[in-house]
This record gives structure tokens, C-alpha cells and sequence, in this order.
């Protein structure tokens, strides 16, 4: 499948407009994809939307072994946002690979995500996931803001970061994202260290760290106690870091965190992403990524632009 989708004008309203946009070196066939565990393994969504209308989707982050997340409650309701600690619970890379990989369509595009404790792990998930053909590329979740182990520890820690990208950099050829915690001080030195370790292209932001209180029982809402939030309470958090890490860095960037509609898609490509990840909004429209996608095209139309690629980088400061 290559960058080559075009729209069709309305009628009267000028050229169709080519979707494409290249993100890593994977061609997508417009710029939005769907956000790691909140899209199941793609095919829990074919009965809302055609799969292969959309840039593609992350299947949820895996481990060398199945593992089972926390126990309930791991997810609740916050203003404009929602809270969860499922903490990775996934089917394992062999299930993903015999199971879940042959179900779907093979004009899919499929990002795999790689989660572990040690770098070696995340970089045998890389090895053994990459050379299927069905898989375009990987995002290495560096970023789980609640699991007691790996994840957060990596992309907290610049060191810790810098050894895991350059670990699974050697493991892989294909296309390497690395998935950013927005918890951490300054965004742009973790991107910049993922740049120089040899990443493709960076992914964020993962969930910011919170937590939720219910007053009645005493107690956290989650049972984890601490969660990751999501949603459109943090949407200007991670435009104001897609803005920063975009201009440090010279590889792509994805743009994550609380994109409802397409209005919410082109503020993170005017800010600099190359593509975008619809998340939570999944939960509430399933069919929110085949919108967004068309409604991406129809700005880029009504304002001249002749490929939604040249959307990147185009908003105006002065
Ligand atoms: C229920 C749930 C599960 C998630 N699981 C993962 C995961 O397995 N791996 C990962 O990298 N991100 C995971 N995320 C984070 C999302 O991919 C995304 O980065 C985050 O939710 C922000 O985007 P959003 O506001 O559009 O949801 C999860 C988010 C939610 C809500």
C-alpha cells in the first residue's frame, strides 16, 4: 500500500487533494493512524470502518510472554478526559503474530508496539515482530505511566532512553518510532536523544500521570492507585510538545493526546506532526479516524493547500 490516496473535490471546490504523507519511511494512505490500546488488534473495529481508509492503527503495546494488567477498576471518567491503569494486558507476541496479524485485511496498515522491562526485550519483541510482512513498523512504548516496571522508567531517564533506542536500533531495520512520556521536565532532550540513537521518528504524548479520588469510599478510583489520563483535558499539553520536540528535531513526528475531529488533527500538523493518533476518542466513536481522515482532506482543500503533507509545520507565529 503506498501514500497515493486523493479526494475528490466537492463539486466547485477545486483540485482533489493528495492525502498521503510518508511518516518513518512508512507510506501512509492519509495522516491518521489510531492510538495503541485503544484499538484492540484492529479487526474488534471492522465492523465501524474500513480499515484500510484509514493511515493505519498501533495494535496494543506487547510483551515476550501474554500478561494480564491490573485488576478492576482501571479505568474511570475525569472532566474532558479519562483515567486508566490497565497496564499492558496483551495477548503476547506469538498470539499477535499467528492470531491477530492473519485476521486482517492485507491493505492494512499495521505499527506494531513493543513494551518490556530490559532493553534486550524490547529489542527481541523488535526482531521477531519487524520481519513479518505484515507489519509496517514499530513503536517502542517508553512511556506507560503506570506499570511498576519499564516503560516510564525509560523514557523518564535520558540515559535509560538513550541505551534502549540504540539496544532495539540494533535489532531492527524497519521503521522505528519511540513513543514519549509527557512526564518528564524537558520533552525536547528525550527527543533529541532518540534522534541521535538512530529512531525514525517519534510518537507523543502517552498518557500524563494522575490519579482520581473518590471521597465517598476514601479511596483512589483505580485500584493501581495511579493512572494515566488521556483525552481532550490533555490535548494542549501535547500540541505545546509536538510544537517543541518538532522544532529540535529533524525526524517525523506523530501527534497524540485528546484529538476529538479533524479541527483537533490539523492543530498538531500545523504544530508540526507529519500524522496524528486518534485515542480515547475511539471509545466514543469508533468510526472517529475515517472522519477525522476525510476532514483533514476537506481543510487542506478549502485552504489551498494541494497535499495534506504540506499541512506539517505551516502554522504562522509571527
Ligand atoms: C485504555 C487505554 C489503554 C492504552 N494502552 C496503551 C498501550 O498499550 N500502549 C501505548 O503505547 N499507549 C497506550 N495508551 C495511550 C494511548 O495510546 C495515547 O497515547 C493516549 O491515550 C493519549 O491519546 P488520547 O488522548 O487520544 O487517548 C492507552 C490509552 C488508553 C486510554
Amino acid at each position: 500500500m503506498s501514500g497515493t490516496g486523493t479526494s475528490p473535490p466537492d463539486e466547485g471546490a477545486g483540485e482533489p487533494v493528495e492525502e498521503g504523507v510518508d511518516l518513518a519511511g512508512i507510506a501512509l494512505r492519509n495522516p491518521v493512524l489510531t492510538a495503541s490500546g485503544t484499538f484492540g488488534y484492529g479487526t474488534e473495529f471492522a465492523p465501524f470502518l474500513d480499515l484500510e481508509k484509514i493511515g493505519g492503527f498501533v495494535a496494543k503495546s506487547l510483551t515476550l510472554e501474554p500478561r494480564f494488567g491490573n485488576p478492576p477498576p482501571r479505568i474511570g471518567e475525569t472532566p474532558s478526559g479519562m483515567l486508566n491503569a490497565i497496564s499492558i494486558e496483551n495477548v503476547g507476541v506469538r498470539a499477535f503474530l499467528e492470531e491477530k496479524l492473519p485476521a486482517l485485511p492485507d491493505g492494512v496498515v499495521v505499527i506494531a508496539s513493543a513494551f518490556g522491562t530490559e532493553p534486550a526485550q524490547y529489542a527481541e519483541l523488535a526482531s521477531r515482530v519487524c520481519e513479518h510482512p505484515k507489519i509496517a513498523g514499530i513503536e517502542i512504548n517508553a512511556s506507560c505511566p503506570h506499570v511498576k516496571a519499564g516503560g516510564i522508567e525509560f523514557g523518564q531517564d535520558p540515559r535509560l532512553l538513550g541505551e534502549l533506542v540504540a539496544t532495539v536500533r540494533r535489532a531492527t531495520s524497519g521503521p522505528l518510532l519511540i513513543k514519549l512520556s509527557p512526564n518528564v521536565t524537558r520533552i525536547a532532550e528525550m527527543a533529541k536523544i532518540c534522534e541521535s540513537e538512530g529512531a525514525d521518528g517519534l510518537s507523543l504524548i502517552n498518557a500524563v500521570q494522575a490519579m482520581e479520588v473518590d471521597v465517598e469510599a476514601r479511596r483512589p478510583v483505580l485500584s493501581n492507585v495511579l493512572g494515566g489520563l488521556s483525552g481532550p483535558a490533555i490535548r494542549p499539553i501535547a500540541l505545546r510538545m509536538v510544537w517543541q520536540v518538532a522544532q529540535a528535531v529533524d525526524i517525523p513526528v506523530c501527534g497524540i493526546g485528546g484529538i476529538t475531529d479533524a479541527e483537533d488533527a490539523v492543530k498538531f500538523m500545523l504544530c508540526g506532526a507529519s500524522a496524528v493518533q486518534v485515542g480515547t476518542t475511539n471509545y466514543l466513536d469508533p468510526a472517529a479516524a475515517e472522519r477525522i481522515a476525510r476532514g483533514i482532506a476537506d481543510y487542506a482543500r478549502r485552504h489551498g493547500f494541494a497535499r495534506v503533507a504540506d499541512l506539517t509545520g505551516a502554522l504562522e507565529t509571527d
